[in-house]
């Protein structure tokens, strides 16, 4: 049976891409979304995600196929529905409300032969634990056996060019292999290549090993960074060589911290699990979090370190800082370290100014002026420093006219130059 209305629950970085590509695939598709703002602007052919280009949308809306809605009911009749909701953190504990609201809003819509796939990041277990049951009491059928019930995570990586929804092998699972079929037929219209594996948990548990691998290795080469400042070694050289090797070695760059609604979060759906089933400790994890949690305080320190070496005390110093978002080229603040780093700056006493030419305005940090990047700004600051390296930025600017910088990214090179 081939798909005829789509229903994406969660309009946001993943649900919208998803949706796109699905009209692109001939279907029709319902957005859904509680955020009724949100919903307004998409009608209106207002992307905010910016791998959704203004005229992929307008095309989707003038096809007539794409429908975006803050209603419910107008999922009525869908085929397959598909779940992108928010799975935030809460006090260190997952928080499945969302997925939660998105079981109960959609279960009295399901019908027999139709499909409901959960692609928000969860722990295992989080499929068939949570959502079956709720999909099954509003709706009085079963799963397996009514309905096809499946997971398949999202790989989206906001701001790749090369590695998009459509050419990114997806992982795709049922419930029982019904279901497992018929997911796995619906992602064969959005991407190229689909992995089918055994089991719902084994889907749930990919996605995780993906984002702990990430987190882990950042906080390694973090907390590397940190100790080779110390030793007086240059870190960045050490891991360029080391990336000559041909097997057996995968490079991964320090930074300011981790940010983003991912790598944050995901590995403590994991630990959190493990000490709710197990009774013990991801110590990988636990460790992992501590050390990128240490980042935007050391980088404060480095900065306060060199402007000290230039003759200048932090408090009272006119920082400009490029970047604010947690990655570099989207406008992301979610959990993004600039803004532990900026808090810590005024904590000191410094003055913030920032270029950020992605973020909206009410993400940006109270007391922080948005300025645009010139040769003035540039020249009058005390201290560049460079948080996220956005692709658009002048770098050759900051080289010739900064008095001090300092680069967590690695973009700048000069004597007034010092890197994380
Ligand atoms: N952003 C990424 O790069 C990325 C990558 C891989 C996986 N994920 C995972 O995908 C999931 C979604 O993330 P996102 O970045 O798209 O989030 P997002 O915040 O950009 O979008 C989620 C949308 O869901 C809407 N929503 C919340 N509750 C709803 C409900 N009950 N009914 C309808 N709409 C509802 C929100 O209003 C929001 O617009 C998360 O679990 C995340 O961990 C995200």
């Amino acid at each position: 049976m081939s798909v005829e209305k789509l229903v994406v629950i969660g309009q946001g970085y993943v649900g919208l891409p998803l949706a796109m590509r699905a009209v692109e695939a001939g279907m029709d598709v319902v957005g859904l979304d509680v955020d009724t703002d949100r919903v307004k602007k998409l009608a209106s052919g207002e992307s905010f995600v910016e791998d959704i280009p203004a005229d992929r949308l307008g095309r989707a809306l003038a096809s007539g196929r794409y429908r975006p809605s803050a209603e419910y009911p107008d999922a009525e009749g869908f085929d397959v529905c598909v779940i992108t909701v928010p799975t935030p953190l809460r006090d260190g504990t997952p928080d499945l409300s969302y997925v939660e609201q998105a079981g109960v809003g959609i279960g009295p819509y399901v019908r027999p032969g139709c499909a409901v796939v959960l692609e928000s990041t969860t722990y295992p277990g989080t499929t068939e634990e949570l959502l079956r049951p709720l999909l099954e009491s509003a709706s009085g059928l079963r799963s397996p056996g009514d309905f096809h019930l499946g997971y398949s995570p999202e790989r989206i990586d906001p701001g790749n060019p090369t590695w998009r929804l459509e050419n990114t092998p997806k992982v795709v699972s049922g419930v029982d292999a019904e279901s497992l079929v018929r997911v796995d037929e619906f992602y064969r219209r959005i991407v190229t290549r689909t992995v089918p594996v055994a089991s719902t948990r084994v889907a749930e548990l990919t996605k995780l090993i993906e984002n702990t691998f990430r987190q882990v290795n950042i906080a390694l080469i973090n907390e590397l960074t940190m100790l080779s400042h110390h030793l007086g070694i240059d870190v960045w050289q050490a891991i360029e060589a080391a990336e000559t090797k041909p097997f057996g070695f995968m490079p991964f760059r320090p930074g300011p911290g981790v940010g983003g609604h991912c790598l944050p979060i995901d590995p403590c759906y994991l630990s959190w699990q493990v000490k709710r089933r197990l009774g013990r400790q991801f110590r990988f994890i636990e460790l992992a979090n501590d050390v990128n949690h240490e980042m935007p305080e050391h980088v404060t320190q480095r900065i306060m370190a060199g402007l000290n070496r230039t003759g200048r005390a932090v408090s009272g110093a006119r920082l400009l800082l490029l970047g604010l978002a947690y990655k570099k080229n989207t406008g992301d603040m979610r959990d993004s370290p600039a803004v532990e780093v900026v808090r810590r700056l005024h904590d000191l006493g410094a003055e913030v100014r920032a270029v950020e030419p992605y973020a909206e305005p009410h993400q940006i940090p109270g007391g922080v002026l948005v300025v645009p990047l010139t040769e003035q700004e540039v020249a009058a600051a005390d201290a560049v420093v460079v948080v996220t390296d956005h692709d658009v930025f002048d770098y050759d600017i900051v080289t010739r006219r900064a008095r001090y910088v300092f680069d967590t990214r690695n973009r700048c090179s000069g004597p007034a130059v010092e890197r994380l």
